[in-house]
């Protein structure tokens, strides 16, 4: 068949302006990489957004290193292949087990993301830090690598957040149940001194009122996700990707392997966007291929 798009394919696929008007893929395993997608849309209101979320498996940090290589690899190869020009593995979990096979099979440019342990470090004054993360992200070789690097004279307390990213995947970030999580968790950390709280999971910034409630001006919390936007911008610029700038952010494309709702719901109620949710099938060696069902 004689492809009628002669015109526009040499444009499409060279083009630099119109690949600039591409979007950005953000992932993350569930609704945390939103918190991602509202610092990167305050700082570069002129680019399309594709958000997936993988919450049909969540939460990741249960599961083992294998299965979130593969479903971190499928879903940014989907995104690619949805026309993402750059991706942003809004996940903490996911980064730690899976970058280093991201970048070696995929050309896009890639930002990935870490637990803010530089920042903790460089604002602590009483050298104990508290720090938050799945328990896969806080085994994971790349975080004990962080530590050493950037850990200097601190002494870390590392608590996994066990509960924490499948309540907020139910939109719970707030409930009595949650503080009394929280407060299990923060409690033995400012007994021990701790005046900073690195939030090592995308999830945890939805947490953010309820924690301060719990810890009042006892601990600076430590969310990178504006120096993420902040890189994603530096990626692009590299790579000359950068869109035009927007006087109002387009609302992003958001698609989720559940059924979306409660995507929707915290993306309103956390960030005033009102979109609607597709619901895709990402399959992957390690999941069932059947389409999910409405
Ligand atoms: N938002 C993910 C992270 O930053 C949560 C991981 C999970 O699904 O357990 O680690």
């Amino acid at each position: 068949m004689s492809p009628n798009l002669g015109a526009l394919a040499p444009a499409v696929t060279s083009g630099p302006s119109l690949l600039r008007q591409a979007p950005v893929g953000i992932f993350d395993s569930g609704l945390g990489g939103l918190s991602v997608l509202r610092a990167v849309r305050a700082m570069l209101p002129g680019e399309s957004i594709i958000y997936a979320a993988d919450s049909r498996y969540a939460p990741y940090g249960a599961r083992d290193a294998d299965f979130i290589a593969d479903r971190t690899l499928a879903i940014c190869s989907w995104l690619v292949a949805q026309g993402a020009k750059a991706l942003v593995v809004a996940c903490n979990t996911a980064t730690a087990e899976s970058i280093a096979l991201v970048r070696e099979k995929l050309s896009v440019p890639l930002v990935g993301v870490e637990p803010g342990i530089k920042p903790a470090v460089q604002q602590s004054k009483s050298r104990v830090v508290g720090v938050l993360a799945t328990r896969v992200t806080l085994a994971s070789a790349r975080f004990q690598a962080l530590l050493q690097r950037h850990g200097a004279d601190c002494r870390f307390l590392c608590q996994p957040g066990h509960g924490l990213v499948e309540a907020i995947e139910r939109c719970d970030i707030g409930s009595p149940e949650m503080r009394a999580r929280l407060e299990g968790y923060l409690a033995p950390m400012l007994e021990a001194g701790a005046d900073t709280l690195v939030l090592g999971c995308t999830h945890y910034p939805f947490l953010d009122a309820t924690i301060r409630d719990i810890v009042d001006e006892r601990m600076t919390l430590i969310d990178t996700s504006v120096a993420i936007a902040r890189q994603l911008e530096r990626v692009l610029a590299q790579h000359d990707l950068l869109a035009e700038s927007a006087a109002v952010p387009l609302p992003p494309r958001f698609c989720s392997t559940g059924d979306g709702a409660h995507l929707r719901q915290l993306a309103l109620t956390l960030l005033q966007i009102d979109a609607p949710v597709e619901s895709v099938d990402i399959p992957s060696r390690r999941t069932a291929t059947a389409p999910q069902a409405a």
